[in-house]
């Protein structure tokens, strides 16, 4: 309990919230069906509020609206610098909102106020100033082609897009998607996911204020089956970006595949191998593989979550890690000295749960924590498994939780090979002094993003998406503009 001789205070109040509506054309919404749904406090398993529920006549309202957005009126009129300059107006207003955001994502979604405060919105701030430079700078090319002809190519926005986004970051997933396609003039219907729909929203409102033009931007919070397959299937949508489970991204390229052929680009799962080898630094190898995985209670697409440690230096290793990971600071999200809020919903807390007891029947070693914590809010310990095997189903599958798996290695032909292992591909790590081996792991393994003795390392400029099974299409980054225009090629006959 907190002491009494502390003068500053601890913990920040969390906001109090209205019921909310959906954002469509520039105007706030029922639901067509009247439909509402409830929105959880993860730390206390009570309701915030209401939500308008989206489902299929919502999104053919707000597709609707953002065609007519796409087609006429303001925007396609709109300079490419004007369009950056909203951006950036956007970006001052977030910055300006910054604690209110934080405390309503800490809220809504239950991560530590200290981790919105310092990490997802500055990071949310960066990624829409980054765009709001590129506005006017994406432009095709001249082509020496053969003939009397002058060629050239034009980079267009693709239209409407749809964006499916799920609730570990967010506010960082909106500006991640709404970055590039407000940069390049496309339209958008977004569906934030149904466990974290709140900050889209505030979001949208301050869009409005920034002065993009109504119907370029659409909010349509909703559940996946209903609203997010009713974006997927949609014939006037032009492009759906999602983010999220991979099985959720088969179904959503289904849809897209048996409606209009719509563009898709999918972020979805990861089972990063974090490699620790004995020449490593070894505090520096312990602080990222504790960051890497521990870090907004485990829910993160890249998470290190199959943690190879180098024989030799496992059990000093293992010993380090556990101190670390017993003292970790788990409880209140609004104490800025949280270091683990709560796992984002009983669904997720369960499925976690269920996988601490698949990996203690596999005959993993339990090392710390494995349960529940409390009865009130979805917290769980972190946990930490040693002694895991390729073939446990807690080093297969996608766990999302706080949970460590650390797997044994003893050379570095043997750990390109089980790293490789997976259907994922998303990132990877390795912590080492060499730079051989550095160089090595790094073009050998098949994932997205390679980590060399850091992790989770990000940057609006640099790209960031999966090899394989963990998606394809590259976000962030000059690769991001790709995902939301067509190349048109001109030839003009000049004699
Ligand atoms: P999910 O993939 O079902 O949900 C993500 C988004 O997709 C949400 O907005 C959801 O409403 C929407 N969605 C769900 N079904 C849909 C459908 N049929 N058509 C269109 N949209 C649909 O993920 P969920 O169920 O929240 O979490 C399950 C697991 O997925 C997690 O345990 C984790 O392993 C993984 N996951 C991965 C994420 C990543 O960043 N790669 C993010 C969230 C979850
Ligand atoms: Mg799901």
């Amino acid at each position: 309990m907190a002491s009494a001789t502390t003068t500053k205070p601890k913990t920040i109040k969390p906001p109090k919230v209205k019921d909310q509506k959906l954002f469509i054309g520039g105007k706030w919404r029922d639901a067509v069906s009247g439909k509402t749904f409830p929105t959880i406090n993860p730390a206390t398993g009570e309701v915030i509020c209401q939500v308008a529920e989206g489902d299929k006549a919502d999104v053919d309202l707000a597709v609707k609206a953002a065609r007519k957005a796409f087609e006429s009126g303001p925007w396609p009129k709109m300079s490419a610098a004007e369009r950056g300059r909203l951006l950036h107006k956007l970006a001052d207003l977030i910055e300006e909102n910054l604690k209110e955001l934080a405390a309503l994502e800490s809220l809504d979604n239950g991560k530590p106020i200290r981790d919105s405060l310092n990490v997802d919105l500055p990071l949310t701030i960066k990624c829409y100033r980054y765009y709001a430079g590129w506005a006017d700078k994406i432009h095709g090319k001249t082509i020496p082609v053969e003939g009397p002809y002058f060629c050239y190519t034009r980079h267009e926005p693709i239209g409407v897009v749809g964006q499916i986004i799920p609730w570990n970051f967010p506010l960082l997933m909106q500006a991640w998607k709404w970055g590039p396609a407000l940069a390049t003039g496309c339209t958008v219907v977004l569906k934030p996911a149904e466990q974290t729909p709140l900050t889209a929203l505030r979001v949208a409102e301050l869009a409005q204020e920034a002065g993009f033009p109504d119907g370029v931007i659409n909010v349509v919070p909703g559940y996946g089956p209903t609203a997010g397959a009713a974006i997927s299937e949609h014939m006037d949508v032009d492009k759906v970006a999602f983010t999220g489970e991979t099985t959720t991204g088969q179904i959503i390229m289904q849809a897209a595949a048996r409606s209009n052929l719509k563009r898709v680009s999918l972020e979805l799962g990861g089972k990063s191998p974090n490699v620790v080898f004995a020449d490593a630094d070894l505090d520096a190898a312990i602080e990222g593989a504790y960051f890497g995985l521990f870090f907004n209670q485990g829910q993160c697409c890249c998470a290190g979550s199959r943690l190879f440690v180098e024989e030799a230096i496992h059990d000093q290793f293992v010993d380090k890690m556990l101190k670390k990971a017993k003292s970790r600071k788990v409880g209140n999200p609004f104490d800025l000295t949280t270091e683990q809020g709560p796992q984002v919903s009983q669904e997720q807390m369960d499925r976690i749960l269920g996988y601490i007891d698949a990996g203690k029947k596999e005959g993993a070693e339990l090392l710390c924590g494995g349960n529940r914590l409390g009865t009130k809010g979805y917290f769980i310990e972190p946990t930490v498994f040693d002694n895991v095997s390729d073939s446990m189903k807690i080093a297969r599958e996608e766990i999302f939780g706080p949970v460590m798996s650390i797997l044994r290695f003893k050379d570095i032909d043997e750990v390109i090979q089980r790293g490789n292992q997976t259907h994922y591909g998303l990132a990877a790590a390795v912590w080492t002094r060499d730079i051989t081996k550095a160089h090595r792991i790094a073009n050998s393994y098949r994932a997205g993003t390679v980590w060399v003795n850091c992790y989770d390392v990000f940057d609006a400029a640099a790209p960031f998406g999966g090899f394989k099974m963990s998606g394809f299409g590259r976000e962030l980054g000059e690769y991001a503009l790709e995902l939301y225009t067509e190349v048109k090629t001109v030839y003009v006959r000049l004699s």
